[in-house]
């Protein structure tokens, strides 16, 4: 099978980005031609400093490496370095209900905080991101629960698109972690995690020992005592639980026993253990790779090539039938 997913490149990467995404994509890439991508197109739509984007473009790349993408096995690139990403978006803009856009739960919340300066770019953002998906034949996009009513609008665009103009795409289908899709914030509980939010609500994946300690224990949770799985009643405890199933491949049955006689802060001390000891691979090898310039350089450049073999192919067809060649 085919899968494609990406992440943008500003802001850290966080656990929910871990455990929704990148997570899936490492055990994909064993069976599967796996294509991932860095969304610096999609970044563009909400404030950004060009004098950063490049550092943190090739920071994303290195995210990818150190969670366990092998460039010997998956394609890994940047989407501005494929040009076809936006030639088809246009395309595709042309057989999209600008009212399927309004609707969109990003579009929504994005369009109240971006008030005073809405660009076009966020209400057409899903048509650049159904592009990115349809341009690789894709069978499955493995994503955080978040990004699925645009990976729903993408089929939507397919099906459209191959009715009206003949079979070109093929529908993808969406793929949810199974237990970390949605990541809460530490804070805030009833929110998903974000990387747009204070750095208390979220945990990077190379926080330092001491932040992750600090940013647990002061991690909101509820009242009452009993560590117990109710994401409604108890928001905070629950997003813990799932933390502490999710790096420790414990069910979260087995937790509620093992914790069961034990009070809040001694749960917390434990995840804190937990989480210290399972990002300390990731932390050891960023640093490693940040003294490899060169050579995450190259994995892009490579990418890119092998990337743009695939989206040609589909671009041409997609004009073709058309009438555009
Ligand atoms: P982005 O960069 O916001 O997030 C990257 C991935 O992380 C997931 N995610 C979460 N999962 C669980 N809990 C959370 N709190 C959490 N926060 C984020 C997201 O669902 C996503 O899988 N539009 C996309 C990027 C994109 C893309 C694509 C993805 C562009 N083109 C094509 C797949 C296929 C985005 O902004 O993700």
């Amino acid at each position: 099978m085919r899968i494609f997913s990406g992440i943008q490149p500003t802001g850290i990467i966080h656990i929910g980005n871990y455990l929704g995404a990148l997570n899936q994509w490492v055990e994909l890439q064993e069976k599967n031609e796996c294509i991932f991508c860095i969304v610096d197109l999609h970044a563009l739509t909400a404030p950004f400093d060009p004098k950063t984007l490049q550092d943190l473009i090739l920071e994303k790349a290195i995210v990818y490496l150190a969670s366990g993408i092998d460039p010997e096995k998956s394609i890994i690139f940047v989407q501005s370095q494929v040009k076809e990403h936006t030639e088809l978006t246009w395309l595709l803009n042309t057989v999209t209900p600008v009212g399927d856009l309004t609707r969109m739960t990003q579009y929504k919340e994005k369009s109240k905080k971006f008030k005073a300066n809405l660009n076009a770019g966020l209400l057409n953002y899903p048509i650049l991101m159904a592009a990115d998906i349809l341009l690789y034949q894709t069978d499955v996009v493995p994503v955080g629960e978040d990004q699925e009513q645009h990976v729903e609008l993408t089929r939507t665009i397919a099906r459209k698109f191959n009715q009206k103009f003949g079979q070109v795409f093929k529908v993808p289908e969406v793929k949810l972690s199974k237990s970390g899709a949605r990541i809460m914030s530490l804070q805030e509980p009833a929110k998903k995690m974000s990387k747009t939010d204070k750095p208390e609500s979220y945990l990077g994946l190379f926080d330092e020992p001491e932040e992750i300690k600090g940013k647990i224990m002061r991690a909101v949770t509820d009242t009452g005592r009993v560590i117990k799985y109710n994401p409604k009643a108890k928001p905070g405890i629950s997003n813990l639980l799932t933390l502490y199933s999710a790096f420790s491949g414990k069910s979260i049955k087995e937790l509620e026993k093992k914790f069961k006689k034990k009070g809040y802060a001694e749960f917390k001390k434990s995840l804190a253990e937990l989480l210290v000891s399972s990002l300390e691979p990731f932390r050891r090898k960023r640093k490693e790779l940040l003294a490899r310039e060169v050579y995450v350089q190259e994995i892009l450049k490579q990418g890119a090539k092998r990337a743009q073999v695939i989206a040609q192919s589909t671009l041409e067809n997609a004009k073709k039938k058309m009438g555009l060649t």
